[in-house]
């Protein structure tokens, strides 16, 4: 009895300190071992005890046993969990955090409005609901005017504003064009500004239309601006935008606040591509805004923002740009 509850505390203490499976196993088959182990050799001599003897030490010896098998479990589990623990590299570089980056048309304006900035441009905004009348009429595109088939409105159901005592319908604007007057309404010339923003249109979408897309409205007026002065702008827009000089082709084009109206192409990688409506601010438009046809001249143009980040990132489907597709947005757009 004695013997065992000795060989007891001398096995609690050691399996305590054991660190290696190695050592478990030795210390296993130094106790509970077939042929050598301690508590074995001790259950085996029972036979040679008397009867009372034999139960008492043998019920001993037994809840031993059991208690150290437990034991022996217990340290195999422990050392499992260490080995795990022990695997982790820690020279073994992390995961990449995701930070959050720009959307390449967010990215391609912030560009843009760099350039005009360094021109000596002012940026502007302007709303997107906005009314027939600055969308429309006093862009010289009077109610039943052919040429408001030109932009497929979308309209507000049933909402309108008053102005001058007459119903002024609320749209989703189809352009940018709108800021030009809401601003030659506030400000004298000379001046020249800039307006990014969402438009709308009801149309079918397909690889090259979308229903909301982004403009790049320009305007400038003072007493003697030209279209010399206009291509000029473009020219420096152009190349800083696609980081060369980039071949430009003016055609002559028609809208209703511009005269002469044009168009502009660029030439990249052998093709040409419209880019950009365009003229010198059309009298009637001047007039709505009072300003003097006679003393001031201006030039205003109107760029397709999504068209410019197709062009310059490579980008074949509009679409793209208002699908949630990390795939796609989370590319590099350089
Ligand atoms: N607002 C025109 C359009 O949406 C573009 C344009 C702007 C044309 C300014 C001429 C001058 O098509």
């Amino acid at each position: 009895m004695h013997d065992i509850e000795d060989l007891k505390q001398r096995a609690f203490n050691k399996i305590k300190d054991i660190s290696s499976n190695d050592a478990l196993e030795k210390f296993r088959l130094d106790y509970l071992g077939r042929k050598q182990g301690k508590l074995t050799t001790i259950l085996r001599s029972l036979k040679d005890q008397s009867e009372a003897e034999r139960k008492r030490i043998g019920g001993e010896a037994n809840r031993f046993k059991h208690k150290l098998e437990v034991l022996i479990e217990r340290k195999a589990q422990e050392l499992k969990q260490s080995a795990k623990r022990d695997d982790i590299d820690i020279t073994h570089p992390p995961h990449k955090i995701a930070h959050g980056h720009l959307h390449p048309l967010t990215k391609i304006e912030r560009r843009i409005r760099q350039i005009f900035l360094s021109l000596n441009f002012s940026s502007v905004v302007g709303p997107e609901v906005d009314t027939e009348f600055y969308n429309f009429d006093a862009l010289n595109i009077p109610q039943n005017h052919p040429a408001r088939e030109m932009w497929d409105t979308l309209w507000l159901a049933d909402a309108y504003r008053r102005r001058r005592g007459k119903q002024d319908n609320l749209l989703l604007r189809t352009h940018t064009s709108p800021m030009q007057i809401r601003y030659m309404l506030e400000h004298e010339p000379p001046f020249q500004i800039i307006v990014p923003g969402r438009v709308f249109r009801n149309e079918a979408t397909d690889a090259s239309h979308e229903i909301n897309f982004h403009q790049l409205e320009g305007l400038m007026v003072g007493e003697d601006v030209s279209l010399a002065n206009f291509m000029y702008v473009m020219d420096v827009f152009l190349k800083r935008l696609f980081n060369k000089k980039v071949e430009t082709r003016y055609r002559p084009s028609y809208f209703p606040f511009v005269e002469p109206g044009l168009e502009i192409d660029i030439k990249l990688k052998g093709k040409w591509l419209e880019v950009a409506g365009a003229g010198m601010v059309h009298p009637n438009v001047f007039a709505a805004v009072n300003y003097d046809p006679k003393k001031v001249q201006g030039f205003a143009f109107g760029f397709g923002i999504d068209r410019l980040a197709m062009i310059k990132y490579g980008i074949d489907d509009i679409r793209l740009f208002y699908n949630p597709d990390l795939r796609f947005v989370n590319q590099p757009f350089k």
